[in-house]
């Protein structure tokens, strides 16, 4: 089990426009109430579309829900002529804490390099965003350089310009793993994370690396992410399908009732 707190993370993808997103905010809040989450022992974080964000803001701020959220991409740029880009300083004006920088739908769909990835994590850090960034090997990059060699090369690239002791989150996502149902197995998941905690000391230093939470997605569900929790490197998921199913997302952010059995 990790040391550091735990962090469950949905990320909702091109799902739900804002008056659902209120809809399932609210239940998702009240389900977690029922189950008598301890927040302080768990992190939880929805990443909606854009367009939800002010929704998602205006809900949780009023409510007064113990519930973290964040943006799934951010703008290189602070502003200017950029059609269609948003800046991190819109994001942290609605009080996003994170932004998921690097997913591999964007890497694979957008053709974004690792260049342009470290500029979004410069630029999230600059304007007080958690930079989550996404790493992951395809499965032919998994059978060529066998599991660890392109998510670490990944944040290398992407972490270029960080600083000693930068607070960032890392998400170690196997492209072959997302959506196909087909989950890495906890050792796996624990084989890399253990290298990303390693390469992570080199480039932020011991003290920010062991500090820092990576994460694994890839099909998690609340049937399997017991496993993932018990390894010492993993410190929390990632979710894309099962985080739009208000049961299993609402499961699997209290994991630890499945962990101890
Ligand atoms: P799935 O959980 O649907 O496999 O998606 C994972 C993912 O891409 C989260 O960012």
């Amino acid at each position: 089990m990790t040391t550091r707190t735990p962090f469950i993370a949905g990320n909702w993808k091109m799902n739900l426009d804002h008056l659902q997103s209120i809809a399932f905010v609210q239940k998702l809040a009240w389900s977690l109430k029922d189950a008598k989450l301890d927040y302080g022992t768990v992190e939880v974080a929805i990443f909606p579309p854009f367009t939800d964000l002010r929704s998602v803001q205006t809900l949780i701020s009023a409510d007064k829900l113990p519930l973290k959220f964040g943006g799934q991409d951010v703008s290189a740029h602070d502003s200017g002529a950029y059609t269609g880009e948003i800046s991190g300083a819109f994001l942290k004006a609605l009080d996003c804490e994170y932004v998921i920088i690097g997913h591999s739908e964007r890497r694979t769909l957008h053709h974004e390099t690792d260049e342009k990835l470290a500029a979004k994590v410069a630029a999230a850090i600059t304007h007080g965003l958690v930079p989550v960034l996404c790493v992951g090997e395809t499965a032919e990059d998994l059978e060529k350089h066998g599991p660890s060699a392109v998510p670490v090369a990944q944040l290398r690239g992407a972490l270029a310009s960080v600083k000693t002791g930068a607070n960032i989150v890392v998400a170690y996502e196997p492209v072959w793993a997302i959506g196909s149902g087909q989950a890495a197995t906890p050792a796996q998941a624990e084989q890399v994370a253990a290298q990303l905690r390693a390469t992570l000391a080199e480039i932020i230093g011991e003290e920010a690396a062991s500090a820092t939470r990576i994460l694994y997605g890839g099909s998690v569900k609340a049937v399997n992410i017991a496993g993932f929790m018990r390894e010492a490197n993993v410190d929390g998921a990632l979710v894309g399908g099962a985080s739009l199913d208000l049961a299993e997302f609402s499961s699997i952010a209290q994991f630890q009732k499945h962990v101890g059995t």
